[in-house]
């Protein structure tokens, strides 16, 4: 049987540091502060909002919250983030995504300034983070690595198999991994055999988006098997990416969906935001 991984345990450890290390801040002078910028009424949007004001509120971070109409232009959009990039009370810019339809992703990340780019999206952060010499690493991926270390299994040499290439998660996972100095393989909807791919693996990160994707027979017994995902099962009940029943058996470690990677995500956009703070230093707020 697998040892769960407690994601809300974890979590709840790095965020008392984090507090104690905001109070330390403040002390001298320096308040971290976020800006949490959510463009329309979507309902999970609306959710994972309230959750990164609350978990900021909670660790003494100064948030900011601005909620726009759905029918807003690109421009103004990008008006506000040119605002929040020059305000020095703001050290940390969260767009959440996704963005209505008339706005261009693509556009609005490059307008974050990078050194208050807290996701970690802006194609210099992401370059940054395949050389090797990064400030912020993306809130998922970042989270999954603290879930990894939490169990105490070294990294170095293991074969890591990282199912999904999103820019969000799967490819700056494999990228982490491969700095962890794990041997990487990327699959996706084409890789062929997957399961003989998967099997291989000593770490299992599944991050499809698709309910219980992943069965015991994917599975190398022993593995540690993190599941990004955030589902629905057939019943509308909340699941992951990995068929949990079928695979505990099996596997070493396993995250549980919810209280897995879930709470990791914030608690690491948290450090992202105290890590700006420190960069940007002496402007103070
Ligand atoms: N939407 C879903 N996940 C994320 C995330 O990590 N950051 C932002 N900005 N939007 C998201």
């Amino acid at each position: 049987m697998a040892v769960i991984i407690d994601g809300k345990a974890v979590s709840a450890r790095l965020r008392r540091e984090m507090t104690a290390e905001v109070a330390a801040l403040k002390e001298a002078g320096l308040v971290p502060g976020l800006a949490v910028v959510l463009v329309g009424e979507d309902p999970a949007s609306q959710v994972y909002v309230r959750n990164k004001m609350r978990a900021c509120e909670e660790l003494g971070i100064r948030s900011r919250d601005y909620r726009l109409p759905g029918d807003t232009t690109e421009e103004a959009l990008l008006d506000l983030i040119g605002e929040l990039n020059r305000r020095e009370d703001v050290h940390g810019i969260l767009v959440q995504l996704p963005l209505p339809k008339q706005i261009r992703e693509e556009a609005v990340i490059a307008a974050i300034a990078p050194e208050k780019d807290v996701d970690a999206f802006h194609a210099r952060n992401v370059g940054k983070i395949v050389q090797g010499s990064y400030d912020f690493l993306p809130c998922t991926p970042a989270g999954v690595l603290e879930l990894i270390r939490s169990t105490g299994v070294s990294v170095t040499g293991k074969e890591c198999v990282v199912i999904g290439r999103s820019n969000i998660v799967g490819k700056p996972m494999a990228m982490l991994m491969l700095h962890e100095n794990a041997t990487v393989t990327i699959c996706h909807s084409r890789t062929q055999n997957l399961p003989q791919v998967t099997r291989r693996a000593d770490i299992l990160i599944v991050a499809i988006g698709k309910a219980k994707f992943v069965t015991a027979d994917m599975v190398k017994p022993g593995a540690v098997v993190i599941d990004v995902g955030m589902d629905r099962d057939e019943n509308g009940k909340l699941c992951g990416d990995v068929d949990f029943a079928s695979v505990e058996p099996v596997a070493g470690y396993l995250t549980p969906v919810p209280g897995g990677v879930g709470p990791m995500t914030i608690t690491m956009l948290m450090r992202n935001t105290i890590t700006a703070a420190k960069l940007l230093g002496g402007r103070r707020g």
